[in-house]
């Protein structure tokens, strides 16, 4: 007898840049696989205005809690002080994850139990950053060093507070800046919408301890860069990802939008390669 599959029913909280991309690739290329039962954003009018765009009828969104009953699996992308929760929320519920706030999960280790205890996913895409399949490799072996730079235009710091506080004008800055140097723990707490790809590759290498993070901004910077630098019992990477950012939000890189979609696609399709 042949076995039909059913579609995976997929709920998205947050509409903006990635909630939204995502959304539109689902409605136009993995309708086959997946289907949208549910988009939610505290801002009800960008929910609202996604569905009207994609026509979708009979689509949930007006509450987390109903979002979450009726997926299989739900997608944050929110800028949220709640990410914690809503992901919490939907593990505990035995939904599968896929979590784009990863800086928010760094100091979260309680989520992936609930996870396991609950026998469902909690999935971190690779982001905006190239590499992430061999530093999980090479994290079976000694990793001695690890060191990210981002380079980010202006416009994606503005309302910083860490910045003002350390009395940066970005107004000011005329040239390359090094605008912060450290480890990631504290990077993530400063730069929250900057600097997922650290709390990635922080997960991703478990070596946290041997991580530097290194910031920097130039009025010449007109995309988003990651280079990142491995030392380690296998040898050596250094990989440079050069990303367009996204019209919706200039703080989000398109790969990372992207990266959410081959998450999602992978997993539907229970075929993972180089991951
Ligand atoms: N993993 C990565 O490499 C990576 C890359 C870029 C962005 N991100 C992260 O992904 C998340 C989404 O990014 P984005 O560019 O789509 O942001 P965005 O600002 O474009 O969209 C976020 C949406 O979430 C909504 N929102 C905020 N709080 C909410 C809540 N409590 N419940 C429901 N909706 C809520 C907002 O109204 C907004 O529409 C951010 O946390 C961002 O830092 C991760």
């Amino acid at each position: 007898m042949m076995r039909v599959q059913r579609r995976l029913k997929i709920g998205i909280v947050g509409c903006g840049a990635i909630g939204g991309g995502i959304a539109r690739y689902i409605r136009k290329r993995l309708k086959k696989d997946c289907q949208l039962t549910g988009l939610y954003d505290i801002e009800y009018g960008k929910a609202e205005r996604l569905r009207r765009e994609l026509r979708l009828r009979g689509v949930e969104k007006s509450s987390l809690k109903s979002l979450i009953q009726r997926c299989d699996l739900m997608i944050e992308a929110v800028n949220s002080l709640s990410t914690r929760s809503i992901i919490y929320e939907a593990l505990a519920r035995r939904r599968d994850v896929i979590a784009m706030s990863v800086g928010k999960l760094l100091r979260t280790p309680g989520l992936f139990r609930v996870a396991r205890k609950h026998h469902c996913h909690l999935l971190l895409p690779s982001g905006a950053v190239a590499g992430i399949d061999a530093i999980k490799a090479a994290a079976l072996g000694r990793i001695r060093q690890i060191r990210l730079t981002t380079r980010k235009p202006l416009e994606s710091f503005i309302h910083n507070p860490y910045l003002k506080e350390q009395g940066f004008e970005l107004a000011c800055i005329k040239g390359e800046t090094v605008l912060f140097d450290g480890d990631v723990a504290t990077c993530v707490k400063f730069f929250p919408q900057n600097i997922n790809v650290a709390a990635t590759i922080a997960l991703a290498s478990g070596a946290q301890d041997k991580m530097r993070v290194r910031i920097v901004t130039s009025p010449d910077y007109k995309n988003n860069s990651h280079e990142i630098e491995v030392i380690g019992d296998f040898g050596e990477i250094t990989t440079l990802t050069e990303n367009i950012v996204c019209p919706e939000n200039p703080k989000t890189s398109y790969l990372a939008v992207l990266s959410a979609i081959q998450t999602l696609r992978q997993f539907c399709q229970r075929t993972y390669i180089g991951t």
